[in-house]
């Protein structure tokens, strides 16, 4: 008999629950293997490839032997135009050592926790939020702060929460605008509201921007240390190329933090993964060049489109609420009036109707579910239709 390891784990990691989002991909992803088509609207990554300018910088890297270490924060080309590409569009001024390209804005996040959060320390995050904070946060050995924020705010944490939230151990606070899995988008005075009582109480911001070139209409994103200095001294902001560019499986993120903060970070990614992959980080130099805009300009304008598309569907169901996204791909839809727990809601929705939606409850809100539209419009208009039938036979 193999010998049960549980008792080996530390307890760290038998307080992390695993990915759901992950996990209801591969449900989906099994009954289409035995023939079945499914409707996925649980995705979290945009239905496009990486466009062609992108791979061309990438491989002539290769080509041309980038295929070494690095510098484990990331080639200089690289961290300089990420520098400069925060100081002109997101007001942020940032010197290219205290930026750092991970892999992913996954591990941008877990590396700004894991260099300011200490055992026992409080980190408050909004819900729902997304999936990974709480565990990151536990992981570090800190505990995490849930704060529910309320349908009729936008979903949004409000100062006053905020403040409420606090304690003598609360370390840092979590943003991320746009949001997943709301798809809401802070305005400039929220988040300077926000920055204030932060500033008060001397507590990190760690301000997740992955989505920012997703916004939609009149929206615009707005970095909250570039309000004012006081709260840049205390923000960590993280960026990336997952969602902008189509590059989910490139895995390429960023830091961008006070200078003490960026040394933390690049210790740590210095001792763990050292660099992000050396001839990626080609292709994102390349990503920052005009050509790229010309390619999000492009992928939101069609967003916009199955946005305002999925908004008409689901105000149409009576029985079931939403807030308009702003921003992001997602729409958090709330259930509450259908009566049943997400988790049974999903199952329903994919055993019977065959359609892939994300559980609220793995971002803390069980009585909504969240669906995506980073997907073609047939599949979203059969799986609107199918989840419209849903609501209906409840
Ligand atoms: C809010 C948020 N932050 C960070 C990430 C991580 O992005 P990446 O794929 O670059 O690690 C995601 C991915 O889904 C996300 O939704």
């Amino acid at each position: 008999m193999s010998p049960n390891h549980m008792d080996s784990l530390s307890s760290r990691i038998q307080q992390v629950t695993p990915s759901l989002t992950l996990s209801v991909t591969n449900q989906a992803k099994a009954l289409r293997e035995q023939g079945e088509e499914v409707y996925g609207l649980a995705g979290g990554e945009p239905d496009r490839d990486t466009p062609q300018f992108i791979k061309d910088a990438a491989i002539a890297a290769l080509q041309d032997g980038k295929t070494k270490y690095t510098p484990a924060t990331g080639v200089p080309e690289l961290k300089a135009a990420i520098a400069q590409k925060l100081a002109t569009e997101n007001g942020l001024n940032y010197s290219a050592d205290q930026i750092c390209v991970t892999s992913g804005g996954k591990q941008a996040c877990y590396n700004a926790i894991l260099a300011v959060v200490e055992e026992g320390d409080e980190v408050i995050i909004p819900a729902p939020y997304w999936v990974s904070y709480p565990e990151m946060v536990r992981l570090a050995g800190g505990v995490p702060v849930i704060v529910e924020t309320q349908e009729s705010n936008k979903w949004k944490i409000t100062a006053d929460q905020f403040e409420e939230a606090m304690s003598p151990r609360t370390k840092m606070i979590i943003l991320n605008t746009p949001g997943n899995p709301t798809g809401i988008v802070y305005s400039a005075e929220e988040l300077k509201s926000i920055g204030e009582v932060a500033t008060y109480e001397d507590i990190i911001i760690l301000s997740d921007e992955i989505y920012e070139k997703l916004v939609y209409g009149e929206t615009t994103h707005t970095s909250i240390g570039s309000l004012d200095e006081e709260i840049a001294n205390l923000t960590v902001t993280v960026g990336g190329f997952s969602k902008a560019y189509a590059m989910t499986g490139w895995r390429l993120g960023y830091t961008a933090a006070p200078k003490e903060i960026a040394e933390a970070i690049a210790k740590i990614q210095g001792h763990t993964s050292s660099n992000a992959t050396s001839f990626a980080q080609y292709g994102a130099i390349a990503a920052l060049e005009e050509a790229g805009n010309a390619f999000i300009d492009e992928m939101r304008a069609e967003y916009d489109v199955r946005r305002q598309f999925m908004l008409g569907k689901l105000r149409e169901i009576n029985n079931i609420s939403v807030v308009e996204p702003q921003g992001a791909f997602y729409f958090l839809v709330n259930c509450t009036q259908l009566g049943i727990s997400s988790v049974n809601l999903c199952d329903k929705l994919l055993s019977r109707y065959k359609v892939a939606a994300v559980p609220g409850i793995a971002f803390g809100h069980d009585k909504s579910i969240r669906l995506s539209y980073c997907t073609d419009f047939e599949v979203l208009n059969e799986g609107i239709t199918r989840f419209e039938e849903f609501c209906q036979s409840h």
